[in-house]
């Protein structure tokens, strides 16, 4: 996302001093201040307190449901993951439930059913497992050599850990419990040229990943905008769909009840729905929803409704649906919210009702 590749691209942040003169500031110097400042590892010493803001939750980029109502949403700037604990309609509270120097760019996380809470961090290129009630620091996944600013990460239906690297074409697969690199994934293998006239674009800026009912390996790739789909146990490239649709695909996540695809479109601050083979269903959340090509009055009027319940979606980044209800919760990367949408209310694809 633009504001990824600023921080990779900026060779120093420039300062300030005070006679006015810019000075740079390498990134080596700063991160090394930043580390020793940083305590080495806290876990969940807060209480939950009121008052989630975006000044707690900026830039959330991903979210992960740990219990009924609680959440836990990953802050890319702030370098913590939140526990969200919401109580009724809008008021929720929160902890900080880890931080520490070894989470630096906190992204993707997955949680599984032993009870751990799997971490990307960009930055320093490794996947933390961390003690979901807990908090606390079980294990560090990957390395430079297999790992390059991780972000997406998802459990295959089979128990492997499979990592999207933003700046790595292909899929990096592990063992979650001892941590093994197990291998690349889903690089794209040269075609036969009569057996593919038009050689499928290269995966550019992985974001994330999921798992559709079948076992299928989706994933979303910022700078092709487009989704790849994959074959979970050869590798296979299966399709690549979205072109055209999407732009700058974010977060993806497979709907358990209808086993579509849900992408969120971070350019233009929409959610768009696919069926798992990659065919466009529709507009599911976001800027000018129009269901079913409702006349322009009825869709002003449906805007205007959704901006005075504080609907809007901006930037989207994380989609995760609520194993408990089957709601759709988006993060909103520019402006901190986190919203959920009620998706038995989508059905014969009417509109969208956020019910908080
Ligand atoms: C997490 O910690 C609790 C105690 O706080 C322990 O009972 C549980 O087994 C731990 N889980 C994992 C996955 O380590
Ligand atoms: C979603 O909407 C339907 C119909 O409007 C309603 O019956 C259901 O309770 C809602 N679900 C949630 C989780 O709010």
């Amino acid at each position: 996302m633009p504001l990824l590749a600023s921080l990779l691209l900026a060779p120093a942040q420039v300062v300030l001093d005070p006679s006015g003169i810019a000075m740079p500031m390498f990134d080596a110097e700063r991160r090394f201040h930043e580390n020793v400042a940083r305590s080495r590892w806290s876990a969940n010493t807060m209480e939950y307190v009121d008052g989630v803001s975006s000044s707690v939750l900026r830039h959330p980029y991903t979210i992960a449901h740990a219990a009924a109502s609680e959440l836990f949403v990953a802050s890319f700037t702030l370098n913590h993951v939140v526990r969200l604990r919401w109580i009724d309609g809008k008021r929720a509270q929160y902890k900080v439930f880890v931080k520490g120097r070894d989470l630096d760019g906190p992204v993707g996380m997955a949680l599984d059913h032993a009870g751990s809470l799997f971490i990307a961090s960009f930055t320093n290129d490794v996947v933390l497992r961390v003690n979901a009630s807990d908090g606390a620091l079980l294990d560090r996944i990957g390395d430079e050599e297999s790992l390059d600013c991780p972000e997406g990460l998802a459990l295959s239906p089979d128990g492997r850990l499979f990592v999207a690297s933003f700046l790595l074409p292909h899929l990096s697969v592990f063992d979650p419990q001892s941590g093994a690199f197990l291998g690349r994934f889903g690089a794209l293998a040269p075609q036969p040229a009569q057996a593919a006239p038009r050689p499928a674009p290269s995966l550019a800026g992985a974001e994330d990943v999921a798992f559709d009912s079948e076992g299928a390996v989706h994933v979303s790739a910022y700078y092709s905008s487009a989704v790849y789909k994959f074959d979970a146990q050869s590798g296979a490239l299966l399709a690549v769909y979205g072109q055209g649709l999407v732009s700058g695909p974010v977060g993806i996540a497979c709907d358990p009840s209808s086993g579509d695809m849900f992408v969120s479109s971070y350019r233009d601050d929409k959610v768009l729905r696919f069926t798992p083979g990659g065919a466009f269903v529709g507009v599911a959340a976001g800027a000018d929803v129009s269901p079913d090509g409702e006349a322009g009055a009825a869709q002003a009027e449906l805007r205007a409704r959704r901006q005075r319940r504080g609907a809007t979606i901006r930037s989207p980044s994380g989609l995760s649906f609520d194993p408990h209800d089957g709601t759709l919760w988006v993060a909103s990367y520019a402006t901190g919210a986190v919203t959920r949408f009620n998706s038995s209310a989508w059905g014969g694809g009417r509109t969208w009702r956020v019910t908080d």
